[in-house]
């Protein structure tokens, strides 16, 4: 049978320039760069510019994946941007990003779904592409959280860092089974009864204002393993595939102790778990884009290989996005 799949046919990512360093961020609030190494993997974020908002990231990102899929912005029939950081309320960010691309036709929209907008951004895009509805499609995850930190609050100020990672989609025939290149599945959640352990204390139809990022660390964090976890098993189950088939774990970036502990969990070995997070922190939606796009380019991952996507984020919401490249 022949069945239309989405390929992943560009990669691209921006970070912006300036390094803050632990040590940088000590000189200000009462921690020390061995507490954040030790309990979350951090060494450094980037921060954007000021005159840098989410859709120049974004825009950049893109730019460099349209570039890898040798392609121009006339090919691009849908734009989806995951973002919690938009540059305004409305529009959407995704309408600028299409500007800035110079594009004129097509659709572009803003997904929300926090630290895993880029697999939601994903599973919609493939939905469009499966239905035959749209051939080409961008995702991009792309945020300036630095802008929604609380620089006082040392329990979530050294966590996060700005970014944007980027993919391109083609649809393509495949035969339907596991072998196709391209996104084989993928597998989405959300549960509102946890909407207040990760969250931002300002909104326009709440407080009028932007506010801050405020999270109960240690309960998200033991949400966030075992949700990953079992996203992980089941997207696998649904596929008729185990852990050993995969080559690689692309995980959300928000901890290095959250995702040994999920490799711990699923028995996979931690070198199958791509990290950036020493150098990037937590880009929220863009960390997984980010890392898929630097282990390509590195060489690690092939053509050809089986790679899981996951995320996990506030909502909750979690997923997984099974990928052969
Ligand atoms: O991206 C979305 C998903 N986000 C996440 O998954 C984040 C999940 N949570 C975490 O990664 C961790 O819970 C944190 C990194 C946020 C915190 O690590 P923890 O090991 O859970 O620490 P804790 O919150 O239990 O705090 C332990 C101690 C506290 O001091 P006391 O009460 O024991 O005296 C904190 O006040 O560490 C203190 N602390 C710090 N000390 C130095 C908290 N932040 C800092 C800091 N520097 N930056």
């Amino acid at each position: 049978m022949s069945i239309l799949r989405s390929r992943i046919v560009g990669i691209g990512s921006y970070l912006p320039d300036h390094i803050m360093t632990n040590e940088e961020l000590a000189k200000n609030i009462n921690t020390t760069d061995a507490w954040i190494v030790e309990r979350t993997g951090i060494r450094e974020r980037r921060i954007a510019a000021p005159s840098e908002l989410t859709s120049d990231l974004a825009t950049a990102a893109a730019k460099q994946a349209l570039i890898s899929a040798k392609l121009t912005e006339k090919d691009i029939e849908l734009i989806i941007l995951a973002t919690s950081t938009p540059d305004n309320t409305f529009p959407s960010t995704a309408t600028r990003v299409q500007a800035k691309l110079g594009m004129t036709k097509g659709v572009a929209f803003d997904l929300q779904a926090v630290c895993s907008g880029f697999i939601f951004a994903l599973s919609v895009a493939d939905n469009f592409i499966k239905s035959g509805q749209i051939k080409t499609a961008l995702v991009i995850g792309a945020e300036s959280f630095s802008r929604i930190l609380d620089w006082n609050d040392r329990s979530t100020c050294v966590l996060f860092g700005d970014g944007a990672g980027a993919v391109i989609l083609k649809a393509e025939y495949g035969s339907g089974n596991i072998q196709d290149n391209g996104i084989l599945s993928t597998n989405i959640h959300s549960d509102g009864r946890y909407y207040n352990l990760l969250r931002v204390d300002g909104g326009p139809s709440s407080t009028q204002t932007v506010g801050y990022i405020r999270m109960e660390g240690r309960r998200v964090f033991r949400y966030a393993t075992i949700n990953l976890v079992k996203v992980a098993y089941e997207i696998l189950k649904i596929n008729n595939l185990t852990i050993a088939d995969l080559d690689w774990i692309i995980p959300h970036q928000a901890n290095k102790r959250i995702i040994e502990e999920t490799a711990r969990k699923l028995r996979i070995p931690l070198d199958k778990m791509i990290m950036t997070i020493d150098r990037y922190a937590n880009t929220s939606a863009a960390s997984v884009p980010i890392t898929f796009t630097e282990a390509i380019n590195d060489g690690r991952i092939k053509i050809g290989q089986l790679i899981l996507l996951e995320a996990m984020g506030g909502g909750f919401t979690w997923g997984a996005t099974l990928i052969r490249l």
